[in-house]
């Protein structure tokens, strides 16, 4: 119950980067040899599915080792001016924060930072009074990876085109269990984690809707020509892919996007709502705990923090995993300030989801949650 930190990934995913590593292992864009014509084809196969998933038809998918390199890529490659304007909350992971509060310290951008209500969910109004044109950048999580709350980005982005704002959105923890499509959300930019949805770790997406970012890395593979005192970049994902790319980690990640497919985001989505709302009034009914984020429904994903009386959340962690095997997270979730902001001081236990887990799972986690409960 710690996929919001990591996702398992299936065999036929591990099967897909066994096949590369053991019959076709090459560099990709590089060379005219079979075996690197067949790697830079699957690498580039592998983008498209992905692009697919998103639903995005136009724009750039270009692969990073996580979300957090995703962002910093757009943070990086923005241009900035004194007096820009980046909208972002309270609610977000350290990694859609500091890049910006980063910007804040190093270059004079105005930060405003938009709190959510107790459970995770905005009340729009406080974006609309925030929004202004001088905001360049809104940047929002999609999905909250400590309340499970999901935030409504196509109205946020309905408030970013009325002043020429871009959008960032962090899909680290919706992408992985609803669907998302660029197009409806009407963001600029997708950020998250392969390794969140059953792919392998050291992968990450950034989805950018104009290729108007000044790439983070420069180096091999992503120019067209260089002369003595200059370099022409190339078009395409390649021109944000300096270096040799992960290409087994990429090709299992594809292979990711076609098992999530297979079963379809909507019966991820149903499976693990139905879990959730059996997590949430079971811990709920329990003495002593506290439940945090919104209510068991259609906005939320399967990520449930709670606290057990005044116990650590850290002891309440070590018991589960020593008790009954259950693997949960706890403490502050890289979210500081959320933390402060829910009077969370020490944090939260996080249970969290995925295709994987039944209802047995969730059951055995009430239980022995109230046998903590009752000892203490
Ligand atoms: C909402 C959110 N954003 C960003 C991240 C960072 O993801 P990564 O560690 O893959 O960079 C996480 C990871 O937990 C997350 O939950």
């Amino acid at each position: 119950m710690d996929s919001a930190a990591t996702s398992l990934s299936p065999i036929p995913v591990i099967k897909a980067m066994d096949e590369y590593e053991l019959r076709y292992r090459a560099n990709v864009g590089r060379g005219v040899h079979r075996l690197a014509l067949v790697a830079t084809q699957k690498y580039a196969d592998a983008h498209k599915k992905i692009a697919s998933f998103i639903g995005a038809t136009e724009g750039q998918t270009v692969i990073t080792k996580n979300t957090t390199e995703a962002i910093n890529i757009v943070a990086c490659g923005m241009e900035w001016h004194k007096g820009d304007r980046i909208v972002t909350t309270t609610l977000e992971h350290h990694s859609n924060y500091l890049p910006w509060v980063r910007l804040h310290e190093k270059h004079g951008i105005n930060l405003s930072v938009v709190p959510p209500g107790p459970d995770g969910t905005f009340d729009l109004s406080l974006f609309e009074d925030t929004i202004d044109d001088a905001t360049k950048l809104v940047a929002v999580s999609h999905a909250s990876n400590v309340l499970g709350s999901v935030t409504p980005v196509n109205k946020i982005a309905a408030l970013c085109r009325a002043h020429d704002s871009r959008l960032l959105v962090d899909g680290a923890q919706s992408v992985p269990h609803i669907p998302v499509d660029v197009k409806k959300a009407g963001c600029d930019y997708l950020c998250f984690s392969g390794h969140k949805m059953l792919g392998p770790s050291g992968t990450g997406v950034l989805w950018m809707k104009s290729p108007d970012l000044s790439p983070l890395l420069v180096g091999g593979g992503m120019i067209s020509d260089v002369t003595a005192d200059h370099y022409t970049e190339s078009g395409g994902y390649m021109r944000y892919e300096a270096g040799t790319p992960p290409v087994g980690s990429c090709i299992g990640l594809g292979k990711a996007v076609d098992y999530l497919e297979g079963i379809g985001m909507d019966r991820v989505m149903n499976h693990e709502q139905a879990l959730t709302t059996r997590m949430i009034d079971g811990l709920s009914s329990v003495k002593g705990v506290t439940v945090y984020g919104p209510p068991p429904g259609k906005n939320r994903i399967g990520v449930v923090s709670f606290t057990v009386k005044d116990l650590h959340p850290h002891e309440v962690a070590h018991i589960l995993d020593e008790a009954a095997g259950i693997m949960v997270r706890s403490g502050e979730h890289c979210c500081i300030p959320l933390m402060h902001h829910i009077g969370a001081d020490n944090g939260t236990v996080r249970a969290s989801l995925h295709l994987y887990n039944n209802a047995d799972d969730v059951e055995q986690l009430i239980v022995t949650v109230e046998e903590i409960s009752r000892m203490v």
